[in-house]
């Protein structure tokens, strides 16, 4: 490691600090700490543990950059100020909330920030690609959970870092999310490493379902050695909102037993937007759940067989007789 990197490194953590300083301590974090209080329901104790805190408008990096004497290029290459028209240097994520997202040894890599308001301002916003911040390597929360992960020989996958909070504060501390991005290639193989086991807890919306459903694809491509499951989460809510709105202890009941295998899973989002009392919507449904049962186990696939015969009143028999030319096709 040379001497600017060790130095960007340092200014991340010192980047960290002070903005968790100012938002525990100082007036300038007042707004943003009662918003995590009252809103997001979050107490100092959780706070510290994942190292959130807040950006004021007053540039007070800036300030401890300067300061400190760090070099321009230093300052640059951390991505932690942008330049606006009139060349003058700001703090990135004035007027944000900020999450550090760690590398898998625990070292700050970079922020994710979000807007108190959501009127104005996008959402989130997250330190740029940059050698040290890969999305598609990085998973939030990795550092914190890698030992529990090869403890309980599964991860639980979530979308957002607000969703891997409030499983932590469940107990359930085998949490990582993906940066809003989708999973890579990349972060399977590292998790496939410490277990086999995966549980995607994506939002209960259909965006939550459409990646859920990208992700089932992509860890069945990469690895033949992870069993997967998907958590479904109440009423299209995801896992955070699970806790505010239901409790948390509906939300780690979810997680340990509203598990679908991916068959399962695809079947239920296959019936999305069917009419399925409606003959020719019911025959393209079927089509699409021979489909997905040509690769599942027998017991599975009388499993779901099964349960459409009882619920539609179609004939077990016609169903297997069916999934048998679908095999033959
Ligand atoms: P909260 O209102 O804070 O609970 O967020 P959310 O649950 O509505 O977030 P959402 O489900 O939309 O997104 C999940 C994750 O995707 C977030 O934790 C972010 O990491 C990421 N994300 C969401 N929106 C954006 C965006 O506009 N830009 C970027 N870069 N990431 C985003
Ligand atoms: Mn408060
Ligand atoms: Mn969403
Ligand atoms: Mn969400
Ligand atoms: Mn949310």
């Amino acid at each position: 490691v040379d001497n600017t990197t060790q130095g960007i490194y340092q200014l991340y953590t010192a980047a960290q600090r002070l903005y968790q300083h100012i938002l525990l301590n100082t007036t300038s974090g007042e707004q943003a700490l009662s918003y995590l209080h009252d809103t997001r329901q979050l107490d100092d104790e959780i706070i510290k543990k994942f190292g959130i805190g807040f950006v004021p408008e007053d540039n007070a990096l800036l300030g401890y950059a300067k300061d400190q004497n760090l070099a321009h290029e230093l300052m640059h290459a951390s991505e932690l100020f942008i330049t606006n028209d009139q060349g003058e240097m700001r703090d990135r994520f004035a007027g944000r909330i900020v999450w550090p997202i760690k590398s898998d040894r625990g070292q700050v890599v970079g922020f994710s920030g979000r807007a108190l308001d959501n009127n104005n301002k996008i959402k989130y916003m997250n330190s740029p690609e940059s050698p040290f911040f890969t999305k598609s390597k990085l998973l939030y929360n990795f550092d914190l959970a890698k030992n529990v992960i090869r403890q309980t020989n599964t991860v639980m996958i979530f979308e957002g870092f607000m969703d891997v909070i409030s499983a932590s504060m469940a107990a359930e501390d085998n949490a990582v999310a993906t940066m809003g991005t989708a999973l890579t290639n990349e972060h399977v193989q590292h998790l496939v490493r410490i277990a086999n086991r995966v549980l995607l807890v994506y939002d209960g919306d259909e965006a939550g379902q459409r990646a859920a459903q990208r992700s089932i694809t992509l860890i069945q491509e990469n690895t033949k050695d992870i069993e997967i499951g998907v958590v479904h989460l109440p009423d299209k809510l995801d896992p955070d909102e699970v806790r505010l709105q239901q409790g948390l202890s509906t939300l780690k009941q979810a997680l340990h037993q509203n598990i679908q295998t991916p068959v399962e899973f695809l079947i239920s989002v296959s019936r999305v937007g069917k009419n399925l009392s409606n003959q020719a919507q019911y025959l393209a449904f079927l089509q699409e759940v021979m489909q997905l049962l040509k690769q599942a186990t027998p017991v599975e696939q009388d499993i779901q067989l099964t349960r459409i015969a009882n619920e539609f009143g179609t004939a077990k028999s016609a169903l297997q007789a069916q999934l048998e030319q679908t095999n033959k096709s």
